[in-house]
């Protein structure tokens, strides 16, 4: 089932009319949001993220948060999956195709929620392989737009490649994944690339670092040269659906001892229990 524009309905039902301005300008913004045993993982800060990337591109909250958090646990009551994948997105609507703004028009908005597929447990045991690509987005990667070619062409290089992630780098510096945040760990000490217009400003990033803060896991937040990427012990993708992944191979050479390392394994430990804690937890 998912939810269209007022409507809950099977997939099969569901329109969109090609006018749409996502379709024709990828003109809008998403959100991707973890439930586990059908509760929505951080709903508030996903829900200010939204916020946040609506205001980027302009274009007027079609719901208070109250009324999200409504169609949030709506949807996925009518969904069967305990762990969902829930994915949103408004657009700008439907008009006659032209760049500016369309007025009086209504946002669509879709949500969608799958069964979620974290990583498989070989992939947690042994890591996975990422290759460096030159970062050729736009300097609004905050915020979280639908359109995602740059992004995906990315991904398709580490995928054609043989591998999970395209780690990117920008003058030099590591900006993130194209679908992911990543951290590197030197000398024990976890490293985070500042929060900028260059990044998306990750919900599991947050995590990862409230957690460190919480278990004295020594972590400075500044900006990751790609000496450092490449020099590092270890290094991390994070996101809602992959959570914490050892990179243990980048550009075919081992990170490390090409294995996950002990900061990794104390993170993803303490990830699992927070999301257990926060399952059986009242919502807020
Ligand atoms: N992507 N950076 C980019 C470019 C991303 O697309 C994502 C997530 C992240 C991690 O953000 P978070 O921890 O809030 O998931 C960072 C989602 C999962 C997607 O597009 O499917």
């Amino acid at each position: 089932m998912i939810y269209l524009n007022g409507e809950f309905m099977p997939i099969e039902q569901a329109r969109v009319p090609v006018l749409d301005r996502g379709f024709i300008f990828g003109d809008g913004v998403y959100e991707v949001i973890p439930v586990y045993s059908r509760h929505p993982f951080r709903l508030a800060e996903h829900l200010r993220r939204l916020r946040s990337s609506l205001d980027g591109i302009r274009l007027a909250n079609p719901h208070v948060d109250a009324e999200w958090k409504r169609l949030v646990r709506r949807l996925i009551e009518l969904n069967e999956p305990e762990d969902q994948s829930l994915y949103l997105q408004v657009t700008r609507g439907v008009a006659k195709r032209d760049h500016a703004f369309p007025s009086g028009v209504a946002p669509t908005v879709f949500m969608m929620s799958n069964a979620l597929s974290t990583p498989p447990p070989e992939q947690v045991e042994k890591g996975v392989g990422a290759i460096t690509a030159a970062d050729n987005r736009w300097l609004r990667c905050d915020i979280k737009a639908i359109a995602l070619l740059p992004n995906v062409l990315l991904r398709q290089l580490a995928v054609d490649a043989g591998c999970v992630e395209a780690v990117l780098l920008r003058d030099g510096i590591m900006t993130e994944g194209a679908a992911s945040n990543i951290f590197v760990v030197k000398n024990g000490i976890l490293l985070a690339p500042p929060k900028n217009p260059l990044m998306l400003p990750g919900i599991t990033y947050d995590v990862v670092l409230e957690l460190a803060q919480a278990d004295g896991i020594k972590h400075r937040v500044r900006a990751i040269p790609e000496s450092e990427l490449r020099g590092a012990d270890e290094a991390w993708l994070t996101s809602s659906t992959k959570e914490v992944l050892a990179i243990v191979r980048l550009d075919g050479r081992a990170v490390g001892g090409g294995v996950p390392g002990p900061v990794f394994r104390r993170m993803y430990a303490l990830y699992q229990e927070y999301k257990e804690r926060v399952m059986r937890a009242p919502e807020a």
